[in-house]
């Protein structure tokens, strides 16, 4: 393709976010409103928050939602919820956002990493019960770029060694696995509402369940340690403040009604890129079997096999793909290479002995699959996937091209 059409397919990839008027007016009307703050139960300001909750629920098919701060926040509501805290052991992936992690670290508990599945990049839930000891409370599996963890398995190994289950769904909104909207496999769902995110208001997050004990517990922790309908200044039980700004749930409640229509196009594009990426011989993108019904795409995970382009590095890769007009992201470090975990710079008073982490127990050989990923691979951002299907041929063709620039 001439380098003039290329320029061209580079101003078309769609941006992120997109707004329109719909959500200036829904920012400017709280604005003028004067209620710029959800309030409690007791004390019901702004309408946004609330009616956010409702509208997200029913998308995820939850029984109870509670949005929130941000996705970090989300993990911590959710552990601390559960009554998840110190010196309990809570197994997650090794690759992953080093929220899921340091969220487990801020309620004083201690992530275990897992290593990851060569196919799925997901949580390897066939590693997950040796790494169970009588500490272990729970398991955070992290569904990456979207694309379901085997969560039937996870929620039987969790059944027979009675642990607890929160779904770190910061990148799922909309994914469905055999028939279950993510987030609802395990005792909790977290999400996130930041910036890139296929659902943002710059900044939020959001806690699902379906528990009436544990939704409780979550409305408490996030409002202070209040309960619904409950005196204002009554504060049962621990708490903080994690309530999502009203400005923010109502931006929400505008991007909400545009998230369809960009899912379904994600989905449309998604398989369609990976069938022609896979063909080419050295690219192999990140596996969605048939039990996946729906996918929250917020990330696109290809792994490329450097022999199969003349001892390609990942930054050559990147690279290429930059200077063709293609958008790419870099992919998570594995997070036993992060100096928080390496160095153990963690929390005082904390015992991280038993972890399988930090210093020589952080080498590299401990976690093959997710070096290799993490060596080996890139991520397009989700907002490509909004694009044309001559976008999507576009990326095979260059990356077929670069193949034959470099054998
Ligand atoms: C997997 C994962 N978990 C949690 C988070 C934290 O979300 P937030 O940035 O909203 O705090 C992120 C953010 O990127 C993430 O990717």
């Amino acid at each position: 393709m001439a380098f003039k059409d290329q320029e061209k397919i580079r101003e078309k990839y769609p941006e992120w976010p997109q707004y329109d008027e719909e959500d200036i007016k829904a920012v400017s009307d709280v604005v003028k409103s004067g209620k710029w703050w959800i309030g409690a139960p007791a004390v019901h300001i702004g309408e946004n928050g609330w009616k956010f909750q409702e509208e997200f629920g029913e998308m995820q098919e939850s029984k109870y939602t509670f949005a929130c701060t941000n996705g970090t926040h989300a993990i911590e509501i959710a552990l601390s919820a559960l009554d998840i805290g110190l010196g309990d052991e809570v197994i997650c992936p090794v690759t992953s956002f080093v929220a899921t992690a340091s969220a487990i670290v801020a309620t004083n508990a201690v992530p275990i990493f897992c290593d990851v599945h060569p196919e799925t990049f997901n949580i390897d839930h066939r590693k997950i019960e040796e790494l169970i000891t009588e500490r272990t409370k729970a398991i955070v599996p992290v569904h990456l770029g979207g694309m379901p963890c085997q969560m039937d398995e996870i929620v039987k190994i969790a059944e027979k060694h009675n642990l607890r289950v929160v779904e770190d769904s910061a990148h799922s909104h909309g994914s469905r696995f055999k028939g279950k909207r993510l987030g609802n496999w395990g005792d909790v769902g977290t999400f996130s509402m930041q910036a890139s995110k296929v659902l943002t208001s710059g900044e939020g997050g959001c806690v699902i369940c379906n528990d009436d004990d544990v939704a409780d517990a979550i409305y408490s922790y996030l409002d202070a340690g209040r309960k619904p309908g409950e005196y204002f200044y009554d504060h049962y039980v621990y708490g903080s403040n994690y309530r999502i700004p009203e400005l923010c749930a109502a931006l929400l409640r505008t991007q909400l009604k545009k998230f369809p229509a960009q899912h379904k196009k994600r989905n449309e594009n998604g398989p369609y890129l990976r069938d022609i990426l896979d063909e080419i011989d050295g690219i192999t993108c990140q596996k969605r079997s048939n039990d996946v019904d729906e996918c929250g795409y917020y990330v696109f995970p290809v792994k490329f096999d450097p022999d199969k382009f003349g001892g390609i590095t990942k930054k050559e890769f990147y690279q290429y793909l930059n200077d063709h007009g293609i958008p790419t992201d870099d992919d998570y470090p594995p997070m036993h290479q992060l100096g928080l975990f390496k160095n153990v710079k963690l929390k005082k008073g904390i015992d991280y002995s038993n972890a399988n982490w930090g210093g020589l127990k952080s080498d590299d050989k401990f976690w093959p699959v997710a070096v290799d990923v993490f060596n080996h691979s890139f991520e397009f951002p989700q907002e490509l996937l909004l694009g044309t299907k001559p976008q999507m041929d576009f990326i095979a063709e260059t990356i077929r091209n670069l193949q034959k620039e470099r054998l």
